[in-house]
């Protein structure tokens, strides 16, 4: 099983979700929030690189993220693009780079995965300067009862077949026990099935 498990994560799971994470309405959030930083970016799990085409010309992005066989995708998409990226293949709970040395960040779609999100949002502010923009567009838990009720049912099948994924986090409750307060915070449900669209989306700040 272990042996299956790291086959399918290592060789099927990237290409499946190269293919997933691009779906229009994905696109147009990425080309929606992306191009608002700038400067010396971090991304958090960039993962294949959907939001590499979109970062202005002036961003220098460094890119975190443990998957080997995603950053092969998302260095094809940097040079496709010529965007500035440095990679590193790290968690985002322990993100090699000082204190405040980033002027903004970037996180889609990957709160869901961190084993420890509330880690990795902790290690984001010691890295971002006083005052940076985070720009966010995660999935999470649904208000719905009756969404939310088959989120957490199944959950426990779902994480295992989706790289560690989880239906069931409150990306804006992350956030703010983290001390972030939101310039701008949307949420609803986006295209596809209830239990896994119910996107929160926008900009977090760090005061
Ligand atoms: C669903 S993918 C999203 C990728 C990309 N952000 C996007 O918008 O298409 C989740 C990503 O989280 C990454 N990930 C998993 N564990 C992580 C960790 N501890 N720190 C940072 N990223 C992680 C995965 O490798 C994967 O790239």
């Amino acid at each position: 099983m272990g042996m299956m498990r790291s086959l399918y994560d290592r060789h099927v799971l990237p290409k499946v979700l190269n293919t997933l994470m691009k779906s229009p309405e994905m696109t147009r959030i990425r080309s929606r929030w992306v191009p608002q930083v700038s400067g010396r970016v971090l991304e958090i799990g960039v993962g294949s690189g959907l939001n590499l085409p979109f970062y202005s010309g002036d961003a220098h992005v460094f890119a975190v993220d443990p998957s080997e066989e995603l950053q092969v995708y998302a260095r094809e998409v940097a040079k496709a693009h010529g965007t500035q990226v440095e990679f590193a293949t790290e968690s985002g709970e322990t993100i090699p780079a000082e204190n405040e040395s980033f002027d903004a960040a970037v996180i889609t779609w990957t709160l869901c995965t961190i084993p420890d999100p509330f880690a990795a949002l902790m290690e984001l502010r010691r890295v971002l300067k006083p005052g940076s923009k985070v720009v966010f567009a995660e999935h999470g838990l649904s208000p719905d009862a009756r969404v939310s009720k088959w989120q957490e049912r199944i959950n426990p099948i779902w994480q295992p077949v989706a790289g560690g994924c989880n239906l069931n986090r409150c990306p804006d409750v992350l956030f703010a026990e983290a001390g972030f307060s939101f310039d701008e915070i949307q949420r609803g449900y986006i295209a596809g099935p209830k239990f896994a669209t119910y996107t929160y989306q926008g900009i977090a700040c760090l005061m």
